[in-house]
């Protein structure tokens, strides 16, 4: 009678990791119960989603290491496998709202989020703003419903915003990564699409463009930012261990707010269940329920499937 916060299916968005090819699905090592799937598999995935009342799914690709170079020259392939993929959803599920990531990682050879400056030791902003204006384009021409730039560069929502309206999505809409922490929560991600670490070079730091882990003020200047360059949504990440921003910036702004529950996140419990030192299905609930009490509107979770199921029982 008196619960104040309450979990529904239709919180949840579902990150799903795509593959070419015909191939079984591919299990991610860190993250139990995830696999890399095949577009074929993917769009039955979606099917089942979308029947449990899950609002939506976030795609990654995840590319062979061959098709990786240091611009990400495939990020803008014509008919890459983000958006054949993309295609494939939104004609089985067409009522499914689709997201995709715009960032540079999946694409190249060092993992970072962007392109590199000549010397090859900092990401260069707007060289990289000007690639993702092209890639959301693409995007939004194969039909996404929301491109969700994750890079963190400057100036990149607006950017993004003006290149679909001039090339005639306005419809397109914008889920801002806007307080993207440089956490080390997104290890197990990072294996699963492959951007862990630079071929064989330094360790990936993603510190100079992602948010400093100490700052909260900042995290309002990031989602203000985003949402006055035209962001319909804004997201805060990782979301367990920020649960103060999400309360901050849902009391900052008045568009939607999700939080991502990210593959650390979902990594420890499942790691502590294993063991037989925490409670599965509870802490599972209580992580989720959290997180919509702090007040993200929208959870990307890699629960998102079972606790749909759970929820409809
Ligand atoms: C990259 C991106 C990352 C995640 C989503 N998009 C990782 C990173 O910034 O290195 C992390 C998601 C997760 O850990 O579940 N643009």
């Amino acid at each position: 009678m008196v619960e104040e916060t309450v979990l529904r299916p239709a919180d949840f968005i579902a990150p799903l990791f795509v593959i070419d090819g015909q191939g079984a699905p591919e299990p991610v090592a860190s993250m139990p119960g995830v696999s890399r799937l095949n577009i074929s598999d993917l769009v039955k995935e979606c099917r089942a989603l979308h029947k449990l009342g899950v609002s939506a799914v976030a795609l990654f690709p995840k590319l062979d290491a061959k098709l990786k170079d240091a611009e990400g020259t495939r990020a803008l392939e014509e008919d890459g496998l983000i958006l054949r993929a993309i295609r494939a959803v939104k004609k089985a599920v067409p009522s499914l709202v689709i997201m995709t990531d715009i960032a540079l990682d999946p694409y190249t050879t060092h993992g970072h989020d962007g392109v590199l400056n000549a010397a090859g030791d900092e990401v260069e902003n707007d060289r990289t703003v000007g690639i993702l204006c092209r890639m959301a384009v693409l995007h939004a021409r194969a039909g996404v419903d929301l491109v969700a730039p994750s890079d963190m560069m400057d100036g990149r929502v607006g950017a993004i915003r003006a290149a679909l309206d001039e090339a005639g999505h306005q419809a397109t809409g914008i889920m801002a990564y806007s307080a993207k922490f440089n956490s080390a929560y997104y290890g197990p991600f990072r294996d699963a699409v492959g951007s862990a670490q630079a071929a064989g070079t330094r360790l990936l730091s993603k510190a100079t463009y992602q948010l400093d882990p100490a700052n909260r003020r900042e995290s309002l200047i990031e989602a203000t930012l985003d949402v006055a360059e035209g962001a319909d949504i804004v997201m805060v990440k990782p979301a367990g261990p920020y649960l103060d921003i999400i309360r901050e910036v849902r009391d900052a702004v008045q568009t939607p707010l999700a939080a991502y529950q990210v593959s650390g996140e979902y990594a420890q419990i499942h790691a502590a269940a294993k063991l037989g030192w925490l409670d599965y299905a509870r802490c599972r609930n209580e992580s989720l329920l959290a997180i919509k009490r702090a007040g993200a509107d929208l959870i990307l979770t890699y629960f998102a499937k079972e606790m749909a199921r759970e929820l409809r029982k």
